[in-house]
């Protein structure tokens, strides 16, 4: 992830030993008795990823915790995101006062069924990957920006946004994307400044898709 993100912001990804590394009491809070071992393993290998991140800015460890809808909360003045797909796991930090948030996904290598894959692309973006070189699993990487853009969003503004609140653009030269948020959303998103498009990048990497964006100062 580190090429996805700009110098201010701290990427840590997973080695073999962050999937059984130790938690922090109010962290180990956050899982539920009954979280099976895969999920455990995913959420220990994010928060070992998380303190790496927050040691980049050169910060103390710190718990990150889990609000009730899942999203993560990071210490006061940091902004941050997690990933975690089949054995591959990242976490990037950054300070509030240089970036406003910052969100990151990972996804492996997938074919996405017709009814999924109508969920995820709106029938603009299913026309322009029409267009666009084969051999590249251009649907997940929609799917990977799309949830992206969603870890930038609702830690900003609060509110939820549905697939087919974002119209993505790739650029597949540059590796780069722009998602234009739906202007319904725009108008009742309770901010005076939502975003109104976020941009970032893309990689395709041998089995896996990556995609990050910041989102900077106001
Ligand atoms: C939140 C969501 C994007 C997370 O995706 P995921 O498939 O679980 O995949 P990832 O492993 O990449 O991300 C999981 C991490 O996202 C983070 N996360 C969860 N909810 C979040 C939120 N609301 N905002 C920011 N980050 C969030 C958490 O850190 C979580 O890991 P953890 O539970 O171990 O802490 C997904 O579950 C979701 O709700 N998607 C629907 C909304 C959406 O994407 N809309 C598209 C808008 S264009």
């Amino acid at each position: 992830m580190r090429d996805l993100l700009p110098p201010v912001v701290a990427v840590a990804v997973a080695g073999p030993d962050d999937w059984s590394g130790t938690l922090l009491p109010a962290e180990s809070a956050c899982l539920s008795d009954r979280a099976v071992e895969s999920r455990r393993r995913d959420f220990t290998a994010g928060r070992m990823c998380a303190r790496r991140a927050l040691a980049g800015l050169g910060l103390p460890a710190a718990a990150v915790t889990s609000a009730s809808d899942r999203s993560p909360i990071w210490p006061v003045g940091v902004v941050g995101s997690i990933t975690h797909t089949r054995g591959y796991c990242a976490a990037a930090a950054a300070r509030a006062t240089d970036v406003r948030s910052v969100g990151m996904d990972a996804e492996r290598h997938r074919e996405l069924n017709p009814g999924v894959r109508r969920a995820i692309c709106l029938a603009e973006e299913e026309a322009d990957l029409a267009r666009l070189p084969t051999g590249v699993p251009w649907p997940t990487v929609v799917f990977s920006i799309k949830e992206t853009v969603y870890k930038v969003w609702h830690p900003v503004v609060g509110t939820w946004l549905d697939f087919h609140d974002a119209r993505v653009t790739l650029d597949p030269d540059a590796g780069t994307f722009t998602a234009r948020i739906a202007p319904a959303r725009l108008e009742t998103a309770p901010l005076a400044d939502p975003p109104a498009s976020i941009t970032g990048l893309f990689a395709v990497d041998a089995d896996l898709v990556r995609s990050a964006a910041v989102l900077g100062l106001r």
